[in-house]
């Protein structure tokens, strides 16, 4: 079968592999649609923990069960489903065990013509999703959802702040955010994408290359409950300025700085939270299609290109243009 490979001098490239076999309790899913993560650039650049090459790279995917194994229900066969992109996250909801793992390194990821997976890792494909919305949903909607659910607690009339709007995990937190009836405020570097996110139910947002982008944000908001973010600020008392007493920082990515310095006395006398989440648990992805179900959320979608051309999603999410999801169909 063919695949997308990150070989091991670091060259990605779709090579002839050999197709996987179907193990007891698992299933074979010839997969229909991939979407592309920020975690693949990483990996490509050497920045992701536990680098282990060769590999097909993909958490992401949507696809039909063409094979069970050994002690899986038949009924499974044909099933069109999405795929569950983490293994072993253990038994506690609260954060997952040492061996959690996300799919597409080391273990081979959904990029592929077909991937095996145990049956828990399959969720049935809600019928109004496409393949390419199907496959835009695993990593980028479940961390938004436990970001907003478990640690953000969100609840209707909440002033939220989602930073860098233009990603894929902040798209998907801005559509769950407006169900919950969450006033939503964004930042982005791009006017454009400011101007789009309003379209999409945005109050306003700001430039956060701006020196006065929390001023800005103050004065629009009049106080922030929950900041979503992708990048933290350099210097985290910014967020001070606009953070209402109890309010939680979410914080799922180091897009922009790796490092933060704090204001410990701002911080406590506050009772301000500052929490770090990835991804989410099999029972939160299953809570979250049926809430995307229920609300008939589709996940927006940037580009889609067919999976022979899958060097050039992958340059084109270097770019840093997209508005939402790049999606490779198979
Ligand atoms: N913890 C997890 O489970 C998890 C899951 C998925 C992703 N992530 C991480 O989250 C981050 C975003 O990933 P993604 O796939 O959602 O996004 P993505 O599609 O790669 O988009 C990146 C976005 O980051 C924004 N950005 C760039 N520099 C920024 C800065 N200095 N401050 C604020 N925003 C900035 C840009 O927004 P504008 O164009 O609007 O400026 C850009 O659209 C990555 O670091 C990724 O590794 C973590």
């Amino acid at each position: 079968m063919k695949a997308l490979v990150l070989d091991d001098s670091m060259n990605l490239q779709i090579k002839e592999c050999e197709k996987p076999i179907v193990k007891p309790n698992e299933v074979l899913i010839k997969v229909k649609a991939s979407a592309i993560n920020h975690r693949e650039l990483w990996i490509q650049q050497g920045l992701y923990p536990g680098l282990t090459l060769p590999c097909i790279l993909g958490a992401d995917g949507s696809g039909i069960v063409a094979k069970v194994g050994e002690d899986v229900d038949t009924d499974w066969l044909n099933e069109d489903i999405i795929i569950y992109p983490g293994y072993d996250w253990g038994e506690n909801e609260e954060y997952p065990s040492r061996a959690f793992r996300v799919l597409g390194m080391p273990d081979p990821g959904t990029m592929a013509e077909y991937i095996t997976v145990p049956v828990k890792n399959i969720v049935k494909k809600p019928k109004y999703l496409s393949w390419a919305e199907a496959s835009a949903i695993p990593v980028a909607s479940l961390t938004a959802w436990r970001a907003l659910t478990r640690h953000g607690k969100i609840k209707p009339g909440d002033n939220i702040l989602i930073t860098g709007i233009g990603g894929g995990v902040a798209q998907a937190g801005l559509a769950l955010a407006l169900a919950f009836k969450a006033n939503v405020y964004v930042t982005s570097s791009s006017k454009k994408k400011i101007a789009f996110a309003k379209t999409l139910g945005a109050i306003d947002g700001v430039n956060y290359k701006d020196e006065d982008w929390n001023v800005q944000l103050k004065e629009m908001s009049k106080g922030i409950d929950i900041v979503l973010d992708s990048s933290p600020s350099s210097i985290l008392d910014d967020y001070f300025k606009f953070m209402n007493y109890g309010g939680r920082i979410v914080t799922y990515g180091s897009t922009g700085s790796r490092k933060t310095t704090i204001n410990i006395s701002k911080f406590f006398l506050r009772h301000i939270q500052f929490i770090g989440t990835a991804m989410g648990s099999p029972n939160e992805f299953k809570a979250l299609i049926a809430f995307l179900e229920d609300h008939k959320i589709k996940p927006l979608i940037h580009e889609q290109f067919y999976f022979e051309s899958g060097l050039e999603a992958f340059d084109a999410l270097r770019k840093g243009t997209q508005i939402g999801k790049i999606v490779l169909v198979h």
